[in-house]
């Protein structure tokens, strides 16, 4: 029987998602994004050779396989075109394995003027987007104004959806944020251009998906952020804004949600997260200096340094439940060798009483107080092992009690960016 896994983001984001996927690649026919856009920025090392991806699935370093880009997902031209054109100088040739759904909104560049005006004017309280103009887009889409893919079918219904969506970015742009408006014959010409290259591209995503599954082939599907970054399900209003949860594997796509036979949940063996919003087990002290700089957090999209805390077990106690969680990867795990003590969150203190359940309302979760339980450390490199049994003993301890406490398994533990350094205790496609 063939299966349909779906890789989801558990914490903030840049779990490694994007290694993983590719890892998993090899049983699969096609690789299927759901949401987002490009603010994601996913990492594949591939014997030593480093590839982000932020827009094509992570899929397409794999000969044959089809890369998917489902109705949930929004599309700047601009950057689908620039990534494609540095995986093509490197070999890849992507437009031969990429299909795009007619239902994927478009980014227009007043989309991004507008993400970039918004967050001026939040000043202080800004959420610290990538700026990639994902929530003017998804506004626009639910406000059923987005130029879709399907637009570029028909130039005449293009020119004057276009000029419609122009006028009243513009408007906000000049009236409510005082700047600069844009320019209507840029964006038509630039749209013109790149209509060309993805007009052959255009397919219906749902029914090639079905295909797959009548042919009995393997399907995976790659969430983009993470859980608490869900529009719905997240630390609101410091998310992106769309659904990141792994039900949203089903509605981006067009798949059915009993059709989604695995949840792979991928979480750091700490938390990082990039941009403003709670976090509750943050740490500002040398252990959180350790976790930035052997860990090397960086955003793979925007560059930022990630703010970089303890893992948080209550935090994905609620992921688990909310995505309907299969089973584990955790990653980096790497990263915690020579610390000597290890914290992972088992409650909050919140107004004196302890709880232990992760609140959404960001004021409550501003005030939680992580209440943490004591790990020994290890000394020994762990760095690029493949076999469980070879991991220090501590450092299994550390696993295990993640995987009875939450009763979840975990089938991949990752011990080094590369392709090979993982361990693959269960491979969710077998
Ligand atoms: P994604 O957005 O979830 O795909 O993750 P990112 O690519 O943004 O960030 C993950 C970072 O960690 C990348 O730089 C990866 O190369 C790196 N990485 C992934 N897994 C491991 C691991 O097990 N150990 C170490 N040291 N680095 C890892
Ligand atoms: P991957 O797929 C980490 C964060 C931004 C900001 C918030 C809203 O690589 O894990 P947006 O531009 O989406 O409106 O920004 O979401 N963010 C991410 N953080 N990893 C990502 O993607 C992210 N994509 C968006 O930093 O806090
Ligand atoms: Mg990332």
């Amino acid at each position: 029987m063939s299966k349909n896994v779906v890789i989801i983001g558990t914490q903030w984001g840049d779990e490694g998602k994007g290694k993983i996927v590719d890892l998993l690649t090899e049983d699969v026919a096609a690789v299927a994004r759901f949401q987002g856009g490009h603010n994601a920025g996913h990492t594949l090392v591939i014997g030593g050779k480093k590839t982000v991806l932020h827009l094509i699935p992570s899929g397409i370093l794999h000969d044959g396989v089809n890369c998917l880009i489902g109705n949930g997902v929004v599309i700047s031209l601009s950057a689908l075109m620039l990534e494609a054109s540095k995986l093509i100088e490197n070999g890849i040739p992507v437009y031969d394995r990429l299909k795009i759904s007619p239902g994927c909104p478009i980014i227009l560049p007043s989309h991004e003027a507008l993400d970039a005006a918004k967050e001026k004017k939040l000043g202080g309280s800004a959420i610290g987007t990538t700026g990639r103009g994902i929530g003017p887009v998804y506004e626009d889409k639910v406000a059923r104004r987005a130029l879709r893919i399907s637009d570029l079918l028909d130039t005449e219904k293009l020119s004057s959806k276009l000029s419609a969506i122009l006028d009243y970015h513009n408007f906000l742009l000049k009236n409510y944020y005082g700047v600069d408006e844009l320019i209507y014959d840029e964006i038509y010409n630039d749209l013109l251009v790149q209509r060309e290259t993805v007009l052959p591209l255009i397919d219906d995503i749902s029914r090639t998906l079905e295909d797959l599954q009548i042919q009995e082939k393997n399907i995976l599907f790659e969430g983009a952020q993470g859980v608490f970054l869900d529009i719905d399900h997240g630390t609101y209003p410091y998310v992106t804004s769309s659904n990141t949860v792994a039900a949203a594997a089903s509605i981006g796509t067009g798949l059915g949600p009993k059709d989604l036979t695995h949840i792979l949940g991928i979480v750091k063996a700490y938390t990082t997260r990039v941009g403003s919003g709670p976090f509750p087990t943050e740490l500002f002290d040398k252990s959180g200096e350790h976790l930035g700089k052997v860990g090397v957090e960086f955003g793979a999209t925007t560059g930022r340094p990630r703010r970089c805390g303890w893992f948080d077990a209550i935090a994905l106690k609620r992921s688990i439940r909310n995505s309907g969680i299969t089973s584990l990867c955790v990653t980096k795990l790497d990263v915690l060798d020579g610390l000597s003590t290890i914290k992972i969150c088992i409650g909050y203190e919140l107004d004196g009483k302890r709880i232990d359940d992760f609140p959404l309302d960001v004021s409550l979760l501003d005030k939680c107080i992580p209440i943490y339980q004591d790990f020994s450390g290890w000394q020994d490199s762990t760095i690029g092992i493949t076999e469980y049994s070879d991991l220090p003993e501590n450092a299994r301890y550390y696993l295990e009690w993640i995987e009875s406490k939450l009763n979840t398994p975990i089938d991949i533990v990752s011990t080094g960016p590369d392709r090979e350094q993982t361990i693959i205790k269960k491979n969710p496609f077998s």
